[in-house]
């Protein structure tokens, strides 16, 4: 007996230092991620890198470790076969009590260790799904989308259900495409900003109609806007107009409004001419009898129907309207307006509107840059009268909180990301949007054209300038007069042609 315990040939093959280690790593793994599994199916937690060293680097770990012991093995087993003759395996007993013992523990560490990597794989496929994942892992390049979609009226709905959708191809569609992105960003040869529209972007009919009902009819939905003047009174201009949504009506069997280009019992086409889909000199409805209506633009004197390429031809969804449901990068006029409508920033504040414009519309090349440059503007602007009033030096204080937060919300320096980066297809004020199709000057060859007038998608029903006049406006359906004293001198030409990136 003593004899044969000391001759290497009897001693197990998994005497050799890779093997003890690797199952050692393996054991010390096993065991920390027992635990750490289990506080967190007790505790919960948000936070994707602890999502990702449980449920992606440890398991990988562990199976490492493991795959340590028969490589140590066969390693051992290379070298005896070098010094000795034999060529024998090692022999296994079942008789033997010590083998029996080897067996068990195999058996029982190996199903502990399946079960934990099936759950493992599953949690691995929620973090590899879950908002902070997709937000934060790349978190400087997705920093934009990630922060304007906490401020939008989908923050709590995932990434995936918008980007991804229900289904197993998709998952894994996105998986590759996902492999391309991280493999741009460790080598950083991605686009700045980041390109849309994103070409493969699952049709939104897949995605969206998972919670909106394109059937249902909606009411007219209230826009209410303020606009402040860049003037020492920041005089207000109020308009408030009814937007007629509409949707499938039950009772009349049809479809209204402004969703009647995504009914079912038609079919809505357009050719962009450019890659982000803003001109468009051709569209096509295809009616429920057969019927098809062809509308050219008469601008696009040089486009040739023959030379559209079929392939380029989109057929209009949610997306073609509603591009920023979820990203949205207001532009700084827009949101210092919404900013003072709530009070955020009190519009009592002498010149305030212009000052805070300006300060956001500065070059800046980082984001505390710019939040140092905001904070001295608006304060140079209100130093004397702050000095010795510390009423409005609260309110200037306050004034430079929101004005920081605007643009830590929607500029992004450091990603090239602003609002004129993304144009937004909702609207026609400050870029070409619905006014894209219907600007009058989409034919059909009989000369029947996308209609433009102001009362076909919403309808006006308040407006006015005036602190004191604006409390005490009527509603009533009325023709849009545009500010500022301007007569009809704004007609003839889109909004957005003087309101849009680059006029005011
Ligand atoms: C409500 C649906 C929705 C949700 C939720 C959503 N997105 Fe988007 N996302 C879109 C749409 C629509 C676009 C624009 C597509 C286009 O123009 O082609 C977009 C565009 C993007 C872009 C391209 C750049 C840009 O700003 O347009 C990135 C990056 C992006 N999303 C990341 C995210 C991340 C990260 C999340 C989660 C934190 C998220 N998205 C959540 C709908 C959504
Ligand atoms: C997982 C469900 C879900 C998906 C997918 C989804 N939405 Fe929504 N959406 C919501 C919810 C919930 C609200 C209402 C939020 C609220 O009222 O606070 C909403 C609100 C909206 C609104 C009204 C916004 C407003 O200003 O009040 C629009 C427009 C909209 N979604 C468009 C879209 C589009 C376009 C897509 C596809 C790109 C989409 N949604 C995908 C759940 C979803
Ligand atoms: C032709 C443009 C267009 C298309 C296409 C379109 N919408 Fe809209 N939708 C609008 C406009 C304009 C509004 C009014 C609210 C606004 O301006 O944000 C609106 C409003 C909504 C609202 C919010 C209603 C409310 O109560 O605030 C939802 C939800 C919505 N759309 C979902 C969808 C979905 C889902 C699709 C695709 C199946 C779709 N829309 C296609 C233009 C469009
Ligand atoms: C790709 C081209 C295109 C775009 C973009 C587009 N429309 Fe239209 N729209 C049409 C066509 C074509 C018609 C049918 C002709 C008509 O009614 O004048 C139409 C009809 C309408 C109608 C009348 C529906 C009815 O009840 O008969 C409304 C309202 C409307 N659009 C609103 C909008 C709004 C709001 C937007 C922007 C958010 C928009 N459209 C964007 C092409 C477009
Ligand atoms: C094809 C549909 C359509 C036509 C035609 C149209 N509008 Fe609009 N308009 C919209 C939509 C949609 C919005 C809301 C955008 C949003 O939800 O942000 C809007 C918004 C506005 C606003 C608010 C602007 C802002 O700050 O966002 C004004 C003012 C306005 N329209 C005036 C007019 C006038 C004046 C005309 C006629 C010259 C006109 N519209 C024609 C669809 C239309
Ligand atoms: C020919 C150029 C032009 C066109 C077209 C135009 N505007 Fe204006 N708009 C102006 C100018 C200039 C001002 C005054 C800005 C100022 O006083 O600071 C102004 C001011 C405004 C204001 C008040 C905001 C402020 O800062 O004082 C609103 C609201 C407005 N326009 C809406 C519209 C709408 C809606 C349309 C399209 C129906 C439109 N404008 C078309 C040039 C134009």
């Amino acid at each position: 007996m003593t004899e044969q315990s000391t001759s290497p040939l009897h001693k197990p093959l998994t005497h050799n230092w890779v093997s003890v280690f690797g199952f050692m790593l393996a054991m010390a793994f096993l065991v920390g991620e027992a635990l750490i599994i289990t506080l967190d199916f007790v505790y919960g937690q948000n936070n994707p890198y602890v999502g990702i060293l449980i449920y992606v680097v440890g398991p990988a770990i562990l199976i490492l470790g493991l795959l340590m012991v028969p490589l140590g093995m066969w390693l051992q087993f290379r070298r005896r076969q070098k010094g000795m003759v034999e060529k024998e395996f090692p022999v296994f007993d079942l008789n033997t009590p010590r083998h029996r013992l080897y067996l068990t523990t195999f058996v029982i560490i190996s199903t502990v260790f399946i079960c934990l990597s099936m759950i493992g794989s599953y949690q691995a496929y929620h973090v590899t799904e879950s908002t902070e994942f997709c937000g934060l892992m790349c978190h400087q390049v997705m920093k934009p989308e990630y922060t304007a979609y906490q401020y939008s009226p989908h923050a709590r709905v995932d990434c995936v259900q918008c980007h991804i959708g229900p289904g197993a191809s998709w998952y894994v569609k996105s998986k590759l495409s996902g492999l391309r992105q991280v493999w741009a960003v460790a080598t950083n040869s991605y686009e700045l900003p980041i390109q849309t529209p994103i070409e493969n972007l699952r049709p939104a009919r897949d995605t969206c109609e998972q919670c909106h009902w394109p059937e249902k009819f909606y009411e007219a939905v209230e826009k209410s806007l303020t606009y402040y003047a860049n003037d020492d009174e920041n005089t207000p201009y109020h308009v408030k107009l009814l937007l007629h949504v509409g949707g499938s009506s039950t009772i009349l069997g049809h479809y209204t409004g402004i969703h009647w280009h995504i009914a079912r019992d038609h079919k809505l086409e357009y050719y962009p001419a450019d890659y982000a889909r803003q001109i468009i000199p051709w569209v096509r409805v295809t009616h429920e009898d057969g019927r098809v209506e062809e509308f050219i633009s008469t601008e696009a004197t040089d486009f040739d129907k023959s030379q559209i390429d079929p392939a380029a031809i989109r057929e209009l969804d949610c997306i073609d309207c509603h591009n920023r449901p979820s990203h949205r990068y207001e532009s700084p006029f827009a949101s210092v307006n919404q900013a003072m409508e709530l009070g955020l920033i009190d519009p009592k504040l002498p010149g305030i509107k212009g000052v805070a414009v300006e300060a956001l519309q500065g070059e800046y090349q980082t984001t505390p840059e710019a939040l140092q440059a905001i904070e001295d503007k608006i304060r140079g602007q209100f130093e004397e009268t702050a000095a010795n009033d510390p009423e409005i030096k609260a309110k200037v204080d306050q004034a430079v909180k929101q004005t920081q937060a605007i643009f830590e919300r929607s500029i992004f320096p450091e990603m090239k990301v602003d609002w004129t980066k993304y144009p937004s297809n909702i609207g026609h004020f400050d870029f070409p949007g619905c006014y894209r199709c219907h600007d009058g000057k989409h034919a059909t060859p009989e000369g029947k054209v996308i209609r433009d007038d102001c009362n076909l998608c919403h309808s006006i029903i308040q407006q006015g300038e005036g602190w004191e006049e604006i409390n005490q406006l009527e509603y009533k359906l009325q023709d849009f007069v545009h500010p500022r004293g301007m007569g009809d001198a704004w007609e003839g030409q889109n909004c957005h042609e003087c309101h849009g990136p680059g006029m005011m």
